[in-house]
C-alpha cells in the first residue's frame, strides 16, 4: 500500500464483534514493561497477579489464565463430567453453537439442549430435561449457562431466574459452569457485582478479549480443588503457556481501565437500536438491547447483501442467519460512528436497487 493509498483509505467501523479492538498505546506500553516468567512452572508474576485480582472480582477461591474463552469453556466441561455424561446447556449457548462440537471431541459428553428465550431459560425447563437415573441414559452432570448470552443479542439473565435454576441444578445434584465470557458487561448492565452471579456457578469462565479490548486472554474461575484439576487438563489441552505475563499484563490493564467504559458500547448499542428502528427494511426492538449486542433482522433483503452494501461504506457486521445481521459495539466505536453506521444501513438495508 503507497502512502497515497493510505490516505485515501477511510477508517472502517467495525461492528462485527468485541474481539477485533486494538491494544491501546497504554496497554501495549503494559505490556511490554510486564515482568515475565516461565508460568507453567508458576513463575509468572504478572500472570498470577492477574489471577489473583480476577478471583478476587469473582468471589473465588482461584482463578487460572487460558488463551481463549473456547478453552476456558471446553476445559470446564472436561473437569466437571466423565465421558459419556450429559451436559444441560440452552440451544444456541456459545458453548454447544458455536465450539467446534469440542464437548463431544474433548470431553466425549453429549448436550442436551434446553429451550431458551434469548438464551434465558427456567428451572421448569431444566426440570423437565432431567430423567430420573436409568442405566439407558447418559448421566446428567453439569448444568451451563452464559451471560450475557451472546446469540441471545447480548441477553442479560435475570438474577432471580438465574438463582432459581442454579437451586434447580443444586437440588438434582449438577454441577453448574457460567460462560461468563461478558459477565463484565452484565455487571456494568445491571449493577450487580460479578461476585454475585459468580456464587451460583462451581465455575466460571471470563474474557479479557471481549469488551475490555486486550489482545488476548481468558481465565477459569471455582475453589482450588477445582483449579488444581482444571489446570492439568489446561495442559493436556496445549493451554500451558511459558512468559505468558505479556498477555496477563494487557489483560490486567483492560481489566482496571475498560471495565466502566462498557457502559459507553451499551449506550452506544441502544443508540444505534433506537436509530436502526427507524429505518426501512429492519425489524428490531430496541427494549431487547440490553448490553453490547444488536441483532437485526431484515425484512428486504438477505442478510449477505447488506453486509456486502454496508462492507463497501466502510461498516462492518457480521451475518448470523440468512436474514439477520449482529452489530457489537466496542472500545474502537465512537458514538459518532453509530451515525455513520445508520446513515450506511439508510443506504444498505431499504431498496433492492
Ligand atoms: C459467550 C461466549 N463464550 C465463549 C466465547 C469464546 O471465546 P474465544 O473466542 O476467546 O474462544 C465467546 C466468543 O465470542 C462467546 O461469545
Amino acid at each position: 500500500m503507497t502512502h497515497h493509498d493510505q490516505a485515501n483509505t477511510a477508517r472502517c467501523i467495525d461492528l462485527r464483534s468485541d474481539t477485533v479492538t486494538l491494544p491501546t498505546p497504554a496497554m501495549r506500553q503494559a505490556m511490554a514493561q510486564a515482568d515475565v516468567g516461565d508460568d507453567v512452572f508458576g513463575e509468572d508474576p504478572t500472570v498470577r497477579r492477574l489471577e489473583e485480582r480476577t478471583a478476587e472480582l469473582l468471589g473465588k477461591e482461584q482463578a487460572l489464565f487460558m488463551p481463549s474463552g473456547t478453552m476456558a469453556n471446553q476445559v470446564a466441561v472436561r473437569a466437571q463430567t466423565e465421558p459419556g455424561d450429559e451436559v444441560l446447556i440452552e440451544a444456541e449457548a456459545h458453548i454447544h453453537y458455536y465450539e467446534a462440537g469440542a464437548p463431544a471431541a474433548l470431553s466425549g459428553v453429549t448436550c442436551r439442549c434446553l429451550p431458551g428465550r434469548r438464551g434465558v431459560f427456567t428451572p421448569d425447563d431444566l426440570r423437565a430435561a432431567l430423567r430420573p437415573p436409568d442405566q439407558h441414559f447418559p448421566r446428567p452432570r453439569l448444568v451451563c449457562v452464559e451471560n450475557t448470552h451472546n446469540r441471545g443479542g447480548g441477553s442479560l439473565w435475570p438474577l432471580e431466574t438465574l438463582k432459581a435454576v442454579a437451586e434447580a441444578a443444586r437440588a438434582a445434584g449438577l454441577r453448574m459452569h457460567l460462560d461468563g465470557a461478558r459477565l463484565w458487561n452484565a455487571s456494568v448492565a445491571t449493577g450487580v457485582p460479578e461476585r454475585t452471579y459468580a456464587a451460583l456457578a462451581d465455575s466460571v469462565n471470563v474474557c479479557f478479549s471481549k469488551g475490555l479490548g486486550a489482545p488476548v486472554g481468558s481465565a477459569l474461575a471455582g475453589t482450588r480443588d477445582f483449579v488444581a484439576r482444571a489446570r492439568r487438563f489446561r495442559k493436556q489441552f496445549g493451554g500451558g503457556m511459558r512468559q505468558a505475563g505479556i498477555l496477563a499484563a494487557g489483560a490486567l490493564y483492560a481489566l482496571e481501565h475498560h471495565r466502566a467504559r462498557l457502559a459507553d458500547d451499551h449506550a452506544n448499542a441502544r443508540a444505534l437500536a433506537e436509530g436502526l428502528a427507524n429505518l426501512p427494511g429492519i425489524d428490531i426492538d430496541p427494549a431487547h438491547v440490553q448490553t453490547n449486542i444488536v441483532l437485526i433482522r431484515l425484512t428486504r433483503l438477505a442478510a449477505s447483501t447488506v453486509v456486502h452494501r454496508l462492507e463497501a461504506s466502510g461498516v462492518r457486521v457480521l451475518a448470523t442467519g440468512p436474514q439477520t445481521v449482529r452489530a457489537v459495539t466496542n472500545l474502537n466505536v465512537t458514538r459518532a460512528d453509530i451515525g455513520s453506521a445508520l446513515a450506511a444501513f439508510a443506504n444498505a438495508a431499504g431498496s433492492p436497487g
